[in-house]
């Protein structure tokens, strides 16, 4: 499949941005409102009629706008796979057990690829008005203005962030013994909820470093390109590619990379 043309990633980058806009503005309509909240896979696993709400909301005008595209969008709203050279990766709400508390740290993620490779990323954390872009090869964006990686060089004074999975009751992979060696090593460490919102965090400096085990695609279709187009870098634990699936993952400033891997690892 050739690169697609300059004006057609404006388009969809632009498209991306206004979807992110619009289902944000329903989150902020709808935090610290009742809600509807049930469970998924565990009973701390999360969902609410706001998520599905925003996801039908995108999927339906991406239906509308440009069919002939692929969508893949967590809760269920659209999994397909048809060969088509567009793919969007969504996560209608990331930081869902912090919506349904009222903790205000949750966003809109919405990734595309073009033949497999990440083109565009977008993130909108609503309660900020902050939005995140990037486009590969056009660097990345923080409300419009150009954002860069911090330059700190110790993990003694970086800033990192982790996040667990729902099944950190019952599993034995659980990320505690790297959070151990993590704490023990940083300047500080964060769990705030939101791994599409930590990877913008190290895009713009606010964090060094961020890892977790077990995300889905769609908890890092757009971060991982934002990281890069900002002068980051992501890998698995073991300093590889991030598998599609997001199964593992460490993002930095770059300047930290192999330091964190190795103290990850132990
Ligand atoms: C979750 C958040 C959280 C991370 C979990 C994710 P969700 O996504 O990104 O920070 O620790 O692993 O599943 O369920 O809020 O979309
Ligand atoms: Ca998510
Ligand atoms: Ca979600």
């Amino acid at each position: 499949m050739t690169t697609p043309h300059l004006a057609e990633v404006e388009q969809v980058r632009a498209l991306a941005i206004r979807l992110a806009r619009e289902a944000g503005a329903v989150q902020r309509r709808r935090y610290e409102t009742a809600l509807q909240i049930s469970s998924k896979s565990r009973a701390i696993d999360l969902v609410t009629e706001v998520d599905r709400a925003c996801e039908q909301l995108i999927v339906e005008t991406l239906r509308r706008e440009r069919p002939g595209d692929d969508i893949l969008a967590e809760e269920g709203g659209a999994h397909e796979d048809g060969g088509a050279a567009w793919r969007w990766i969504i996560d209608p709400l990331d930081g869902t057990v912090n919506f349904a508390h009222g903790y205000p740290f949750f966003c809109v993620s919405i990734g595309v690829e073009h033949a497999g490779i990440r083109t565009v990323g977008v993130v909108y954390e609503p309660l900020r008005d902050e939005l995140f872009d990037a486009m590969r090869g056009g660097g990345a964006r923080r409300n419009g203005e150009a954002i860069r990686v911090s330059t700190a060089a110790t993990v003694q004074r970086a800033l990192l962030a982790t996040g667990f999975a729902y099944d950190v009751h019952d599993s034995p992979v659980d990320n505690l013994d790297l959070l151990t060696r993590a704490v023990k090593a940083a300047g500080g460490v964060r769990r705030d909820g939101s791994a599409a919102i930590d990877l913008c965090y190290v895009a713009c400096g606010r964090f060094e470093g961020y890892w977790e085990l077990k995300l889905h695609a769609w908890d890092v279709a757009a971060g991982i390109l934002i990281v890069e187009e900002a002068g980051g870098r992501t890998s698995d634990l073991a300093g590889g590619p991030v598998p599609a699936d997001g199964r593992e993952i460490l993002a930095s400033n770059g300047i930290l990379h192999d330091d964190l891997l190795r103290l990850l690892r132990g």
